[in-house]
This record gives C-alpha cells, sequence and structure tokens, in this order.
C-alpha cells in the first residue's frame, strides 16, 4: 500500500482532499503522519480529528530556515512512518539536501499557478497584480530550487475580468483538491510505489 507523508504549514484542505480522494477509493493509499513546522496550523487539527499520527517539526525560531539537522530529523520521522512517497501541502520552507537524498525524487509538490510562472508565495495575488489573462495549478516533483522541479500535472485557468486575489486563491484551490490526488496516484503509479 502506498504511504504517504505529507507536511505543511497552514489549512491543509490538500491534506484534507487526498484523505476523501483515499476514503472514496480514487486513490489508494494511506496517510502514515502529517507534520507541521507550524504548532498552530489547522492540518494538525485535521490530522487529530481523523486519528491520524502527527508531530511538531520545530525550527528552533528560525523564521523561515529549514536547517539541516531538523531536515534529517523530518526525514527519520517518514522513515519510521514508512512513507514512500512525501506530499508537501502548503509547507513554507524550502526542502534542501537531506530531506531531498532521503527520498530521491519522492517528493511531490502543489503550486498555484502554471509553473514556471509566478513561483514563490501567494502565486494567485502575484498573477492578479501582474494582469495575467490566465493562471492554474501544478504538481510537480521536488528539487533543490523553488518551485522548479519536474512537472507532473498542470490544469489551466482563466482569470476573470477584475477578478480579487482572494476569490481567484478560491478557484485554484478548488482545482488543487481534485487534481493533488490524482497526480499522487498517477506518479505513484509510474514508480510502483
Ligand atoms: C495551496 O494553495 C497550495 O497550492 C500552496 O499553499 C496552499 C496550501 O493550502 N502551496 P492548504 O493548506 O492545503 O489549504
Amino acid at each position: 500500500m502506498l504511504t504517504l507523508g505529507i507536511l505543511g504549514s497552514g489549512s491543509g484542505s490538500n491534506m484534507q482532499a487526498i484523505l476523501d480522494a483515499i476514503t472514496v477509493g480514487t486513490l489508494q493509499a494511506k496517510i502514515a503522519i502529517v507534520l507541521s513546522d507550524n504548532p498552530k496550523a489547522l492540518i494538525l487539527k485535521r490530522a487529530a480529528s481523523h486519528g491520524i499520527p502527527h508531530a511538531v517539526i520545530d525550527c528552533e525560531g528560525h523564521k523561515n530556515k529549514f536547517p539541516d539537522y531538523v531536515q534529517i530529523e523530518t526525514a527519520e520521522k517518514l522513515k519510521q512512518a514508512g512513507v514512500d512517497l512525501v506530499c508537501l501541502a502548503g509547507f513554507m520552507r524550502l526542502v534542501k539536501a537531506p530531506l531531498l537524498d532521503a527520498f530521491p525524487s519522492k517528493i511531490l509538490n502543489i503550486h498555484p499557478s502554471l509553473l514556471p510562472a509566478f513561483p514563490g508565495v501567494a502565486a494567485w495575488a502575484q498573477a492578479v497584480e501582474a494582469k495575467a489573462k490566465e493562471t492554474g495549478v501544478t504538481v510537480h516533483v521536488v528539487d533543490s530550487g523553488m518551485d522548479t522541479g519536474p512537472v507532473i500535472l498542470q490544469e489551466k485557468l482563466d482569470i476573470l475580468p477584475d477578478e480579487t486575489a482572494d476569490a481567484l486563491h478560491k478557484r485554484i484551490q478548488v482545482i488543487e483538491h481534485r487534481i493533488y490526488p490524482l497526480a499522487i496516484s498517477q506518479y505513484a503509479h509510474s514508480l510502483n510505489l
């Protein structure tokens, strides 16, 4: 059985979508562990309410950095839980060598734009500010860059005239919740996981 580990910093709606896809059987997997660098994140409460093992990644006061030794600890927690594929779902720190080397080509991310356009934070707001006509959602394999790894699945979305960043983000999230479980399933099959 495909065993997932989820890393998130925020609301965890993508984690919920993955769980829902598992429940209805469109994704054959289990979530073995949910980890968050934000002790107050809703993603941890969601995990608790579903009885999924969860823990805080303690970055010891580092605001944005993901220190190497913390990445090693994170990799150990994921391995102990038997994880074969790691899914970033709104995880706000850059993953580097210690964690990437522990899970080579086995860390995925979902990003709210049509990469390579608008990498980085609040990509939906970047798209509105740039007066772009379209944006979308990308699921990709994580490498050491910021939102740069090989693309697994993308879906395009037209930006409506005068659409606010918040409204656009809501429509983007509907797509995210549909395509992330699908991309995980496709990618896992392609690797025989
Ligand atoms: C999503 O928009 C995702 O694309 C981005 O961060 C957001 C996380 O949302 N990387 P959630 O925590 O899954 O609700």
